[in-house]
């Protein structure tokens, strides 16, 4: 398809307000699980990009908590993620400045009696820095732990403290299907009242993912075609070129479908098909979003298809096996690739088919929603395309490139200039973010970190949600389970994932657009 490019620019941004976050009350912030990962790639950097921003408040202090006795190796290791994934020179003074508001405490998670030390160690630095009670519980540990920790900050009283405002932030994987999503929630609600509680979904940190909601709300002529009357499928893909990344033993007890489809997707398919809340405020926007995914009715097993990558060549290098990843077992039967056929039953939706995909190892980094419009009645134009032969006249198509090449584009037809007949070619309007706007190092933990100090929940799960999705997905998992792939591996590494993905849409009268990015 011959694709003509057109630009769209930002207007003059002289009057988008600067500085107009609100910064959050002097506080503590407290991260179980510390020495990890995801300290360290991500909280740590996001941390100190908002304290350069300005957007801490000066009382702040970060205690990290962990089992190993660890001291100046932790502050070492610290500095090394906000070099390494913040994008900050080694020598730059900031980060010492930085490395004055944190500090660490050694403890086992399950040591019940070693909380009363850890309280006594927040007073202590509440008193010194006269920070006034506000707390926020971070835990970035294995999901085995949240339910202990939080019983155990419940037992010491730290939950619900006579002064200052606490809440507490739980990473993903919240559950593994319905019936441990619904124990969590009750295990956690049993301490702390639901809105102290920030279930974290990075992806809704996302520019691009909150700016689905600004394209569709903030603008008055796309909610009028945004139906089934003019909708003919939505496609939804998260695909990744990246493995397992030496998380083997993660991985083969979660797979595409909870590791990525039940959550990221879930959200990206809610601000897609939600009404317009009636504020941008906490409470509706939630509200919107479960009654969406309440309308999906349960997912026929064949709707759903799993796949898992064998070797292949990913960006010209040759990549291994799923199979043959690190601690993986050598016939194992977990997806690294799941697509769905969902459909919403409301009257905005009925009929609208909503494909979901997710892999790792596909051929290309690109997560994108595409909107497929309908056909126009009818077709008076001749069937040509710009320098080729006949061609079917392409649908109008709207696509939300949420990340690695941020922007919007909508596909419409154009006349092809100086033919002699009529000949119509496929042209794009193409918004790309970084042009209009520069290119932003946030990652979407800044936003979210931010906003759970502020205490404002709209950018996080609610508990209604997380059920409702586990709801909806158990079954499939479970079907799997119960049923050991006959083919896997099912697709080579560095494609577009394996044929029964085709079939899935096939059925349907579509195919995948697998031409993502710009
Ligand atoms: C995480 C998953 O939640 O999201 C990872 O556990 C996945 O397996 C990641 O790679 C994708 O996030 P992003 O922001 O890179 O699209």
């Amino acid at each position: 398809m011959a694709t003509v490019q057109m630009k769209v620019r930002a207007e003059d941004l002289s009057h988008v307000p600067q500085g107009s976050e609100r910064i959050p009350e002097p506080g503590i912030m407290v991260i179980f699980g510390a020495s990890g990962d995801l300290t360290k790639r991500k909280l740590l950097p996001a941390l100190f990009h908002l304290k350069q921003s300005g957007l801490l408040p000066d009382k702040f202090s970060i205690v990290g908590v962990a089992r190993r006795p660890l001291g100046d190796e932790f502050a070492a290791d610290m500095r090394a993620g906000i070099v390494e994934y913040g994008g900050v020179e080694a020598d730059d003074p900031k980060i010492d400045e930085f490395a004055r508001h944190i500090s660490y405490y050694a403890l086992s998670f399950d040591d019940a009696a070693g909380y009363a030390g850890l309280k006594a160690e927040l007073d202590r630095i509440d008193a010194e820095k006269s920070i006034g009670g506000d707390r926020l519980f971070y835990l970035a540990t294995a999901p085995e732990y949240f339910a202990p920790i939080v019983e155990n900050l419940g037992a010491q009283g730290m939950a619900q403290p006579e002064r200052g405002r606490v809440g507490v932030v739980i990473e993903k994987p919240f559950g593994h299907d319905l019936d441990s999503a619904r124990e969590l929630n009750h295990q956690v609600n049993a301490v702390f009242h639901e809105n102290q509680v920030f279930r974290i979904d990075h992806y809704l940190g996302k520019e691009t993912v909150q700016n689905i909601l600004v394209f569709r709300f903030a603008n008055g002529i796309f909610e009028p075609i945004w139906n089934r009357n003019y909708i003919d499928h939505v496609q939804i893909t998260a695909a990744e070129t990246l493995g397992v990344e030496g998380r083997g033993p993660f991985y083969e007890k979660a797979g595409a479908l909870r590791d990525v489809v039940q959550n990221h997707m879930m959200e990206l398919l809610s601000f897609v098909a939600m009404e317009p809340p009636s504020s941008f405020e906490s409470e509706s926007v939630r509200r919107e979003k479960v009654k969406v995914w309440r309308a999906i009715p349960p997912v026929p097993v064949n709707d759903a298809v799993r796949g898992q990558y064998g070797p292949g060549v990913v960006d010209g290098q040759k990549v291994i096996g799923y199979r043959d990843e690190e601690r993986v077992n050598p016939e194992s039967g977990t997806e690294t690739f799941a697509a769905v056929r969902l459909g919403i039953e409301n009257w905005r939706w009925a009929g609208v088919p909503f494909y979901l995909r997710a892999g790792k190892r596909l051929k290309k980094r690109a997560t994108e929603i595409s909107i497929q419009f309908k056909q126009p009645p009818l077709l008076i134009f001749n069937r040509m395309s710009m320098g080729g032969p006949c061609q079917e006249i392409q649908p109008n198509l709207l696509t939300i490139r949420i990340q690695p090449d941020e922007g919007i584009a909508l596909r419409f037809g154009a006349k092809v200039p100086t033919t002699p007949n009529m000949s119509v070619c496929p042209v794009n309007m193409d918004f790309d973010y970084a042009a209009a706007f520069g290119k932003s190092s946030a990652n979407g933990y800044e936003r979210l970190l931010l906003d759970a100090m502020l205490g404002d929940q709209t950018l996080f799960a609610h508990r209604d949600g997380v059920e409702t999705t586990w709801a909806l997905y158990t079954p499939i998992l479970e079907a799997w389970a119960a049923k050991n792939p006959e083919v896997f591996p099912n697709y080579f590494a560095g494609t577009w994932g394996p044929d029964c993905a085709d079939r899935l849409l096939e059925r349907g009268g579509h195919v995948w657009r697998n031409n993502l990015g710009r």
